[in-house]
């Protein structure tokens, strides 16, 4: 039998050859040369234009054109017609009024206008020269429209790591395109491959009333916790004529649960070292997502502490709050919830107030030494300052105080900083008294004042010494009634007086000054310059008047006397003339010893006469009672 079908199949073989070589035959001495392009592609609404091209070997008497559509029922329907004298487009068919036919050269070429979706189909065109041979070719009209761009939809309930399989995380569409687009995923720019169990994509195509198709994926992935960060988008790829173009969706993300594997704890404020009274905030967070409740507690303490979400505020804290502190994340789908807790060491520095020794105040002898300290319990280094009257007289926790003075005594503050703590800080002080025998201000310096007559001076004795000195002022040789004190202050350990006297005779004034603890005096000596004044008011008093007369009487008694030497001289002839000026003046003053030497004495006595006569108006006009001395001393 297989023999027999063998033999069948070569005869019939030999049959197709034979017939092969006839028409060959035939075509050699007349045959047309038809071309046409297996596919012509176009976008819908365009306007497509079909070539159908041909030569003849030998040049035909007639030749007619046909063009063809095959209908969706498979019949073929003419629609257009053309031979030497007409050409004609078919009327009542589906091109009628689209479609027009242009003759040139070496062929013809239809034009269909506006082309539709229902265009993609074979256009034959049929060239028969009758005996100069006739062929028939087509082109398959292929259609495209481009698809909407494609719009993507994540998930919009967040998608937990520890689902059993894949969970749809993503939605992709692309509306109307033709022919079919295809989607393709991808996560992070990478494409995503369907995996079993891991990745599925279904796809849903639907075709439209318009013949467009709409196509939606869905992208069914397992999720990891790496996906939390990922973007997932979509492409789809379409043709275009003699192209295939790509348009991708913008990224989603997914919302990714995931258990809690770590807790991390740190100290959010203060920055850097912490003080008692501080507020301190310290935040933990787990690493899981939703994140999970956060409890705080004390190491080795089941109680928990009061905390906010993650946050828990430790309000001025003080050195009992140093330690370690835990917390924990309280993650139902956790593999091992005890593990997941972290801790942090928290330290709170203190400063002490400060301690000074001696307390509060101190009392030393002159020439005494003292050590005092000022200490101050920290958790940090320290460092002290000695403070007196705002500056800076020592460093260091102990002060040296050595052969006190009274400038030693006053208040001493030490002040206890933490350099590496700013904010840390006590003081405390000292008063240190230093007790001695009064010291008056510039005592070893003689004073020493040449006055006038009747001015005022103010003598200022200012001591020191504690306890603090009396002072008491002796004046001698001015009246009592002439110096008062004018000025008196006094603090602890000093006092000051400034007594004002009237300079009338050389005076000397004592500030005796005393405490239990010895005496101190300043003498001052005062010399008085009797000077002379012109007179500004005449004023005479009663105490001048009886010297007066007594002056008076004195001089008319010498008057007699010089009356009498004179005319004893002139009796004997000896008057001297001629002699005069200051040396005989001053001599008089400095030798009244001399009046034995009568030449001298006699103008001498003329000379002082005058003088004191005119000293005597003057002063006993002017000055009051008690110039007695200086007019005497004239
Ligand atoms: C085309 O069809 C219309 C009505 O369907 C008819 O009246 C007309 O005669 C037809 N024309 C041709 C050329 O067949
Ligand atoms: C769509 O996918 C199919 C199958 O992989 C492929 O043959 C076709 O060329 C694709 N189309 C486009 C537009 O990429
Ligand atoms: C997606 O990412 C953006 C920024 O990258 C972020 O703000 C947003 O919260 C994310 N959304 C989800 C669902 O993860
Ligand atoms: C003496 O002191 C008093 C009071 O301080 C003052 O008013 C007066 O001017 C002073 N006199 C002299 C001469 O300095
Ligand atoms: C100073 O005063 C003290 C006590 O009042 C007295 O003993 C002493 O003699 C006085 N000295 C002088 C120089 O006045």
């Amino acid at each position: 039998m297989d023999n027999f079908r063998n033999m069948a199949l070569q005869n019939t073989s030999l049959l197709l050859i034979v017939l092969q070589i006839c028409a060959l035959a035939w075509q050699a001495w007349a045959q047309v040369d038809l071309r046409m392009e297996d596919t012509v592609e176009v976008y819908m609404d365009d306007s497509a234009e079909i070539p159908c091209l041909y030569t003849f070997t030998q040049a035909p008497m007639m030749v007619m054109v046909q063009w063809f559509v095959r209908e969706r029922d498979g019949v073929r329907v003419r629609i257009s017609y053309s031979d030497l004298t007409m050409q004609k487009v078919d009327e009542n068919t589906t091109y009628s009024d689209r479609i027009s036919v242009r003759s040139n050269s070496d062929g013809e070429t239809l034009t269909i206008q506006d082309v539709k979706l229902s265009d993609e189909r074979e256009f034959f065109c049929q060239v028969s020269g009758f005996s100069a041979g006739s062929d028939e070719r087509r082109t398959l009209l292929k259609v495209f429209d481009p698809p909407e761009p494609p719009v993507i939809e994540g998930a919009l309930s967040g998608v937990s790591v520890s689902g059993e399989s894949t969970a749809k995380i993503a939605s992709c569409e692309t509306r109307d395109g033709y022919p079919k687009p295809n989607i393709t995923w991808y996560r992070d720019h990478i494409p995503i491959h369907p995996a079993n169990g891991l990745v599925n994509v279904v796809t849903l195509v639907t075709r439209e009333s318009s013949g467009l198709y709409t196509v939606q994926s869905d992208l069914h992935y397992k999720v990891t916790k790496e996906d939390k960060d990922a973007h997932f988008s979509c492409e789809v790829s379409y043709f275009v004529p003699g192209a295939v173009r790509t348009s991708e969706s913008k990224g989603v993300n997914i919302t990714v649960y995931y258990p809690t594997s770590s807790v991390e704890m740190w100290k959010e404020s203060p920055q850097g070292l912490v003080k008692e009274g501080d507020t301190v905030e310290i935040h933990c967070q787990g690493d899981g997502n939703p994140p999970a409740p956060i409890i705080f507690n004390r190491e080795q303490s089941d109680v928990e502490l009061d905390s906010y979400e993650g946050l828990l505020v430790l309000k001025e804290v003080s050195r009992m709050d140093s330690g370690v502190y835990e917390c924990h994340a309280l993650d139902l789908d956790a593999v091992n919830n005890d593990e997941v807790l972290d801790t942090l060491q928290l330290t709170v520095h203190y400063l002490d107030p400060a301690v000074v020794v001696p307390k509060d105040s101190e009392v030393m002898l002159k020439g005494e030494s003292l050590t005092a300290t000022c200490n101050a319990l920290s958790s940090l280094e320290t460092s002290t300052v000695w403070f007196k009257k705002g500056l800076e007289v020592g460093r260091g926790h102990i002060m040296q105080l050595q052969d006190a003075t009274f400038d030693t005594a006053g208040r001493y503050d030490c002040e206890v900083t933490v350099p590496s703590l700013p904010g840390l800080l006590t003081s405390g002080s000292v008063h240190i008294i230093v007790q001695g025998a009064p010291q008056i201000k510039d005592a070893e310096r003689d004073f020493e004042l040449m006055e006038k007559v009747g001015a005022w001076v103010n003598l200022t004795c200012e001591v020191r010494g504690y306890p603090r000195p009396a002072i008491t002022w002796s004046i001698t040789g001015s009246q009592s009634q002439s110096w008062r004190e004018v000025d008196k202050k006094e603090t602890e350990d000093r006092i000051h007086s400034v007594v004002t006297l009237k300079v009338t005779t050389d005076t000397v004034a004592i500030c005796n000054s005393t405490n239990d603890f010895g005496i101190e005096t300043k003498i001052y000596n005062i010399k008085s310059i009797p000077f002379l004044q012109t007179p500004t008011a005449r004023k005479t008093s009663v105490d001048n008047s009886g010297v007066i007369i007594v002056v008076i009487i004195v001089s008319i008694l010498l008057l007699a006397i010089l009356g009498s030497v004179f005319y004893f001289l002139y009796k004997k002839g000896k008057l001297l003339c001629g002699r005069s000026g200051k040396q005989e003046i001053i001599n008089a003053y400095s030798t009244k010893e001399k009046t034995n030497k009568d030449d001298i004495v006699v103008e001498m006595k003329a000379k002082k006469t005058e003088e004191s006569v005119l000293l005597k108006g003057i002063n006993g006009e002017k000055k009051p009672p008690n110039d007695q001395n200086s007019t005497l001393r004239s």
